[in-house]
């Protein structure tokens, strides 16, 4: 049987129209749509690949049209070796209405964590969804997988995480990746890496695979791809590491509130300095803004409250692979890793930026000097 339009489906779950357009709005925010290429929306006259914002529609008008066409999209989520904290930070969404579309009136069809149904009969609803919308599920996973040892490491229900992601896999129309877990390994990951933990997308090659990093992953940036795969039955345009470039295309560094401390070569040296209280860049505090691509500079947390950084912390690079082994979370790539003398630092402050530079290979020569004495040491 035909699914419903994903407009009837809100409808049934009591959204007003009044609050699906609001909704509509939403999503044509939180994807940008206004720069998007569009294909054949029914019922609005737009030639392919025109762009949204010269088409003469409103942008909520676009996504309303596509939503009340398109039908329903079933997800299914599979937790492997996670904290379940992408899934917590979802349901603390703040853009509630988003949120509750994906996670529980519209679209997820199976989630370990939050199904009503435990024990067997959770895995009967996971296996029944598996069957009923094979080839059109987007199947969601939060956790680095472990195939090790045969997925002894991680098993469910008696099976193990590997071949659970497998059979799941099988019939996905697409799978996002959810967390640095599910992207890159994560934690789990970390050197000496036990559990032999790896991304998804080191396991599955043959599907479209969405990266959406982060530890978490920000909600807000997890419910627009879902938004945007519901609009236009397409992922998103992603870099060569998998990750939505609408989301994922500059740096923290960017567009960091704290850029033109930076650029003026003030840095913070402590967490209770002067710098620190006036708000100076936190670089040599070992910030990793400036390697690591996310939205949080803009779309921030907690209602676009703040961020690490407008709260007084340097970026740990959450979304980047191997950011738990990066040489420390509060040595920065490019930051120095000694205490310089006292002439280097008042030169350090005054060149600013280009200093940087000089810090990455310094601190280049250093880690290599390491690591051949480690391997000597090995070795003898
Ligand atoms: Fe902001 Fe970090 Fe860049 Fe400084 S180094 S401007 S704190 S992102
Ligand atoms: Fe993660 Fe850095 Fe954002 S640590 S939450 S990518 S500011």
């Amino acid at each position: 049987m035909a699914e419903d339009s994903i407009y009837n489906e809100m409808k049934k779950a009591g959204i007003s129209r009044r609050n699906f357009l609001k909704t509509c709005g939403l999503i044509a925010g939180v994807i940008g749509i206004s720069d998007i290429p569009l294909e054949n929306i029914a019922g609005l006259d737009i030639p392919a690949g025109s762009i949204a914002k010269a088409s003469g529609y409103k942008p909520e008008l676009i996504v309303a049209r596509a939503l009340e066409s398109k039908p329903r999209v079933p997800i299914i989520w599979l937790e492997l070796q996670d904290c379940a904290g992408c899934s917590e930070a979802l349901t603390r969404s703040q853009s509630p209405t988003l949120g509750d579309l994906v996670l529980s009136k519209i679209t997820v069809e199976y989630h370990e964590t939050l199904s009503a149904a435990a024990g067997f009969q959770a895995e009967e609803a996971k296996e029944a969804a598996m069957k009923k919308y094979a080839g059109q599920y987007i199947l969601v996973v939060e956790g680095s997988v472990s195939p090790k040892d045969g997925g002894i490491y991680c098993t469910i229900g008696g099976k193990s995480n590997y071949d659970i992601l497998m059979e799941a896999a099988e019939g996905a129309a697409a799978i996002i990746a959810t967390g640095n877990c599910a992207a890159f390994g994560g934690l789990p990951k970390a050197k000496p890496n036990p559990t032999g933990a790896m991304g998804v997308m080191e396991v599955i090659t043959d599907k479209p695979i969405i990266n959406v990093p982060g530890c978490p992953a920000i909600p807000e940036v997890f419910t627009g791809i879902v938004a945007h795969y519901l609009v236009f039955g397409t992922i998103p345009e992603l870099d060569d590491l998998k990750r939505p470039k609408l989301f994922y295309g500059k740096t923290i560094h960017d567009r960091c509130l704290r850029r033109p401390f930076y650029d003026a070569g003030k840095y913070a040296l402590s967490y209770d300095d002067k710098g620190a209280k006036e708000g100076w860049c936190l670089y040599k505090l070992g910030c990793k803004g400036p390697t690591t691509y996310n939205s949080c500079a803009t779309l921030k947390w907690s209602g676009g409250l703040s961020f690490p950084i407008q709260s007084g912390h340097p970026c740990l690079g959450c979304s980047e692979p191997n950011f738990w082994d990066g040489g420390g979370f509060y040595q920065g790539q490019s930051a120095i890793l000694d205490k310089p003398a006292g002439s280097v630092t008042a030169a350090a402050a005054g060149a600013g930026a280009a200093i940087g530079v000089g810090m990455a290979l310094a601190n280049q020569a250093k880690k290599k000097k390491a690591h051949s004495a480690e391997s000597s040491e090995k070795e003898a």
